[in-house]
């Protein structure tokens, strides 16, 4: 028996109210320089996000892998579900810290620690956008399709 993605749309809720569909929001994160503290930035302006004296500075996502370690998160969907994973070690020193998933108006994380199984798993949106954040090499994503 073949296996197909069944997609409960009434809980997908990317429409707006003038018929029109939320593009997957971006996630934007901080880092300060010195040291090394992250924010999730909730809703931007002009100004600068100031910590231990200096500006914080905008993490831009890596896309393409340029060494041995790969950090760009998989996916695998099945049953309206999307398992996403990292090929990456998980040790005390350098490990995948979260994985995060935007789908229009919505964001969620899975958090992780050295050692843990590396997998997370969301309801299937189509036109997600995959991050995975690793504590030595940054920010990585990938567009779902
Ligand atoms: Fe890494």
């Amino acid at each position: 028996m073949e296996e197909f993605d069944i997609i409960d749309m009434d809980n997908v809720s990317l429409k707006r109210e003038d018929g029109g569909s939320y593009m997957s929001k971006k996630l934007v994160i901080k880092r300060c320089p010195k040291c090394m503290a992250m924010v999730k930035v909730m809703k931007e302006n002009d100004s600068e996000i100031m910590c231990c004296g200096k500006a914080m500075e905008e993490l831009v996502p890596n896309v393409v892998e340029a060494s041995f370690e790969k950090h760009v998160p998989n996916y695998l969907i099945k049953d309206g579900k999307i398992i996403v994973t990292v090929n990456h070690v998980m040790e005390d020193d350098h490990y995948i810290e979260w994985i995060c998933m935007c789908s229009g108006n919505k964001e969620f994380v899975v958090y992780f620690e050295p050692g843990d199984v590396l997998e997370a798993e969301f309801t299937y949106m189509p036109g997600a956008i995959l991050y995975a954040y690793c504590n030595k090499h940054l920010l990585w994503k990938k567009e779902v399709e």
